[in-house]
């Protein structure tokens, strides 16, 4: 199938349709997208957080991803979609938790693709997740490419696992036809966090010195401004039926505390625990609260915590091949993150914190303005 021409901003075009416009991945990509000049259309659920699109010229409908006819109400009119929706999770959790992540990650794929075939919305482009790639199973840290599969033997997580098989309904979709690619998104870095995301509380945790200890491990991260040009990307250049996958850069938990440490100028915490003592607790704590308090904030949870042993690589060979993709710096996106909690969301009070001015050079790389963070001008302070 031929690559999707680039929709132009003239307000006679249709919109293009977006899933999961709240999220940090959607908030970013929803910028991005109306910087660019397009008409946006997001799908939000009334009873939830959307406080990334106040003030944003979109035009919202309500629904969810499980409700195929409010999917197909909402799409209607559109071209183009991103589907960026997903229950993300880290834990085993009960019954009803596992159920309402299969029904969103899987069914609502489905759902988002039948609406889109059946009213002609053209090409989606899903997010899917690196945490679904396959690996090396002799060397877990060589690098992981597109053509590895998702290995379900080993232990591995309800989100994981619906993940890959929302790949399948893409796969699955692409084989009877259906114009879709997947851009595979690692762990994001950056500003417009507003629900906010794990990695985000766990740095704003650091900062306000409630972080106590933390755990060795690596995985692959990406800047905001990256997996929202890798969906760009793969909107305009994508070969239906692919998935490429998007990452700025591998980096240790420990290479993450030093970013910190950079951006906030708090020390960081004394304790390193080793990740298989770490394991085995909460191994333990996770068994007890996924079944008795599903919805308490776990931090480090076994599946996490195995996901960071792996020490996983990404290969992005293919998206800078075919796409021409080129990541930016995950430094500046670890400052553009703390800029934001600390401005935007302010919640990050410890008095010590650093105020976000400056980046590592000494000047302003960002500034904020009423829609989030931009790169600042030559000159310009933030
Ligand atoms: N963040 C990461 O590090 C990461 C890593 C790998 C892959 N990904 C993938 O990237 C995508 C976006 O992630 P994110 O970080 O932006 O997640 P997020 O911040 O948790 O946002 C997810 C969004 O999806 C929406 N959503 C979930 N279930 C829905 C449903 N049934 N119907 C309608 N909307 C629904 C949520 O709406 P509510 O606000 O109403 O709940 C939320 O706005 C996901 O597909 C995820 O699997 C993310």
């Amino acid at each position: 199938m031929s690559p999707q021409p680039v929709p132009s901003a003239d307000a006679s075009t249709p919109p293009v349709f977006v899933t999961g416009a709240a999220g940090h991945v959607g908030a970013n990509l929803v910028r991005r997208l109306l910087e660019d000049g397009m008409r946006v259309r997001v799908l939000l659920r009334h009873e939830d957080n959307n406080a990334a699109l106040e003030g944003l010229d979109v035009e919202r409908t309500f629904g969810d991803i499980r409700d195929l006819n409010a999917t197909r109400r909402a799409i209607e009119g559109c071209q183009g979609v991103y589907h960026v929706a997903a229950r993300i999770s880290t834990i085993e959790g009960n019954r009803a938790h596992r159920r309402e992540v299969f029904d969103c990650n899987v069914v609502g794929t489905r759902n988002v693709l039948t609406a889109a075939r059946e009213t002609e919305a053209g090409r989606v482009v899903m997010t899917g997740s690196f945490s679904a790639v396959g690996y090396d199973l002799d060397n877990p840290s060589a690098p992981s490419n597109e053509a590895m599969q998702f290995y379900p033997m080993d232990r591995t997580m309800p989100y994981e696992r619906s993940k890959s098989l929302a790949e399948h309904e893409c796969w699955r979709a692409a084989a009877a036809g259906q114009d879709v690619v997947v851009a595979t998104c690692c762990a994001v870095v950056g500003g417009a966090d507003f629900l906010p995301s794990r990695l985000g509380r766990a740095m704003c945790d650091y900062s306000n010195r409630k972080l106590h200890a933390y755990v060795d491990g690596g995985f692959e991260f990406v800047a905001a401004r990256d997996i929202v040009e890798g969906h760009l990307l793969c909107m305009r250049r994508g070969r239906s039926g692919e998935k490429y996958i998007f990452s700025s850069e591998f980096k240790t938990i420990s290479e993450i505390i030093d970013l910190w440490e950079e951006v906030s100028g708090v020390p960081r915490p004394r304790r390193k625990i080793p990740s298989s003592a770490m394991l085995v607790f909460s191994e333990v704590a996770s068994f007890y609260l996924s079944r008795f308090h599903p919805d308490f904030p776990q931090r480090f949870t076994p599946g996490a915590i195995r996901l960071l042993r792996k020490r996983l690589h990404a290969d992005t060979g293919k998206a800078r091949r075919e796409l021409g993709f080129k990541p930016t710096s995950l430094r500046a996106a670890v400052h553009e993150a703390y800029a934001f909690h600390y401005h935007q969301r302010s919640v990050i009070t410890n008095p010590d914190a650093k105020r976000p001015v400056a980046n590592g050079a000494g000047r302003p790389d960002r500034v904020l303005t009423g829609q989030g963070v931009r790169p600042a001008a030559e000159g310009e302070s933030s």
